[in-house]
């Protein structure tokens, strides 16, 4: 079984600069790409600050970091990811976007052996199996937000992904990152959004109809559960849009209403209020 030494990723939004950025730092040699120049500044902007982040924390060294950042290359042309062994993309939750990436990458990703990677929540990884001509070489490796600090990935063989593909991800994620992984069933949500998404969604309905502040249903789940943090600061972190994404895949494949978008949150995301990284949420961030 060869090493996987040369990564791309696609997508460099929140997920996308994560999942380089610890691929950097494991020593690999990593090509990300965005649509625009635009995005690719921003998330070369994003990664940088985490990176940089990092070193106050103590967690890598000033000379780890400039290692780290040598080992990065960025474009907006997925026709320099010939040469890669394993690609992950981490673009928005779109089914149809999503596709014409995986279409696009089986053109383009020379090797047969590369790994075609979705880092998806909720889109059947079959799917985006049989947008390509290997669907045997695709399978969802989904990482967790904060990437760079929270241990987790979610392996997501398809009926179609080989054992090998299953093998060798799963041989990446535990040695090459030293993440932890599980491994779930291909359908919506996996195991970890399974649970957490109907639990935002219900703390979103908690607010709506007036039980209590999002202060307060936070505070609740802090200090009565410690959580690092309540539901509602949570779901302004993952980003807005992309909670309703995932809750309406989820609420799609099957139809229960523990899944359904509250009115509040299409509103909220209607208003653009996506959270976090747009600067304002069920909280304000601009201070
Ligand atoms: N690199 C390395 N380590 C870093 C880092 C970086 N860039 N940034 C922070 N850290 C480390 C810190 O050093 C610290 O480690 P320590 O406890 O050993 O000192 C730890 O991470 C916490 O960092 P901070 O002190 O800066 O931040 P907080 O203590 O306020 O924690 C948080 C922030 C990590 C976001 C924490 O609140 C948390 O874990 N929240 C829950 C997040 C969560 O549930 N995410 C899952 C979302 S679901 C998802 O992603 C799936 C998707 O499909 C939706």
């Amino acid at each position: 079984m060869s090493e996987i030494r040369r990564v791309g990723v696609v997508g460099c939004g929140l997920m996308g600069s994560g999942i380089a950025e610890v691929c950097a730092r494991s020593g690999l040699d990593v090509l990300v790409s965005e649509v625009a120049p635009e995005a690719l500044r921003a998330g070369q902007d994003r990664l940088t600050t985490s990176l940089a982040k990092g070193v106050a924390r103590g967690k890598l060294s000033a000379e780890e970091r400039d290692a780290a950042l040598s080992r990065l290359r960025f474009t907006t042309d997925l026709g320099e990811f010939a040469d890669r062994e394993l690609v992950i993309e981490a673009i928005a939750e779109n089914e149809q976007v999503k596709s014409e990436v995986f279409a696009t990458l089986d053109k383009t990703v020379t090797s047969r052996e590369a790994i075609l990677a979705s880092n998806t929540s909720s889109i059947p990884i079959a799917r985006l199996g049989t947008a390509t001509s290997r669907p045997d070489h695709v399978i969802g490796i989904h990482f967790f937000n904060p990437v760079p600090v929270l241990n987790l990935v979610e392996l997501v063989p398809s009926l179609l992904t080989s054992e090998l593909t299953a093998t060798r991800a799963a041989r990446f994620a535990t040695q090459t990152l030293g993440k932890e992984v599980i491994t779930a069933k291909d359908q919506a949500g996996f195991v970890v959004n399974a649970l957490l998404i109907p639990y935002l969604l219900a703390a979103i309905r908690m607010v709506e109809s007036g039980v209590a502040s999002t202060e307060d249903v936070d505070a609740g789940m802090v200090l009565g559960c410690a959580h690092p943090m309540g539901p509602l600061r949570l779901a302004d972190l993952i980003g807005l849009d992309t909670t309703k994404a995932i809750a309406e895949s989820m609420h799609a494949e099957f139809k229960q209403l523990a899944y359904a978008t509250p009115p509040l949150l299409s509103r909220m995301v209607d208003a653009g209020l996506l959270g976090r990284k747009v600067g304002r949420g069920f909280y304000d961030y601009s201070g």
